[in-house]
């Protein structure tokens, strides 16, 4: 029996709704608190589970109503990786994540069957760079994509733009920063050909404001180096809130840019981050 302050049910139920619903039960491996208002947690990847890096499933638990309470998550890791990592917020009043930041290793979530999503590289055409630019949780599905051999074997460079309103917000920061420069699979692959490009919008950091902000003012072309000319040779892909998806294509449709989809590979996809 697991009930702690009956916020989870026994381990049964779980089972018993998850045959029911037709979802996998996984069980929980670890568990991160990056602040009061981030985690992120791993789970066991049931072994028929199959994904492509960039996509996003339905996780849960049981509610107190006995039903299953489901949100869309993006995986954060690649799909060669034995175990399932997300990114989520805590709302203190969220119907998920109220209960979900009490997560610990060993118990277990609900899991869909049907991952999805827009966040492919193969919807985007080929290119020099690829751009990943989010805000907040938005950064969940990139981790994924930057640590997938088919990316590397697509674009001779890659960057990550994260931008948070604080800078503890800059969760995987230190992957991000050092080790994934040291990490035995993509350290060599990614030494010259990766940028980590964090931006804050409220509080103190070596590189403030908005990111659409300093694509607009031509702070971020200059930073990286490029030319106008590179908009033509960079591929993007976007994760965050509405209104920052909204401007960021509202930017590079601007440009001249167009979405992508499988069937129609374009220069950028687009992704909301889900759980807020
Ligand atoms: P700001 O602090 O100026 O609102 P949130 O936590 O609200 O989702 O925001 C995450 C980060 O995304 C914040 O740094 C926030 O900046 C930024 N942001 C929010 N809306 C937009 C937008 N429309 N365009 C660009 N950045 C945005």
């Amino acid at each position: 029996m697991r009930a702690r302050k009956g916020r989870l049910l026994t381990d049964q139920s779980i089972e018993t709704v998850a045959q029911a619903k037709g979802l996998y039960v996984a069980r929980v491996t670890w568990v991160h608190h990056w602040t009061a208002e981030l985690f992120s947690f791993r789970v066991e990847r049931p072994q028929s589970f199959r994904f492509q890096s960039g996509e996003f499933v339905m996780i849960g638990l049981v509610g107190p109503d006995g039903r299953p309470v489901m949100r869309a998550y993006s995986l954060a890791s690649p799909a060669w990786e034995e175990h399932l990592e997300f990114f989520s917020v805590k709302v203190a009043d969220g119907a998920l994540t109220s209960r979900l930041q009490h997560l610990e290793v060993g118990d277990s979530i609900l899991l869909g069957r049907k991952p999805t999503g827009t966040l492919m590289v193969d919807a985007l055409e080929p290119g020099e760079r690829l751009i990943m630019v989010g805000t907040g949780t938005g950064l969940a599905p990139f981790l994924s994509v930057l640590r997938d051999p088919d990316t590397h074997e697509r674009f001779a460079h890659i960057v990550v733009s994260h931008t948070v309103r604080h800078q503890q917000e800059l969760a995987y920061r230190a992957f991000l920063e050092e080790e994934i420069r040291t990490d035995e699979i993509f350290g060599e692959l990614l030494r010259d050909r990766f940028t980590y490009y964090p931006t804050v919008t409220r509080g103190e950091f070596h590189r403030k404001g908005r990111i659409t902000d300093r694509i607009r003012e031509g702070l971020f072309r200059d930073d990286l180096g490029l030319a106008i000319e590179a908009r033509a040779t960079s591929r993007f892909m976007i994760c965050g809130s509405i209104a920052f998806n909204k401007e960021m294509v509202d930017i590079l449709s601007g440009w001249g840019l167009t979405e992508g989809t499988r069937s129609h590979p374009g220069q950028y996809v687009v992704e909301r981050a889900f759980v807020s």
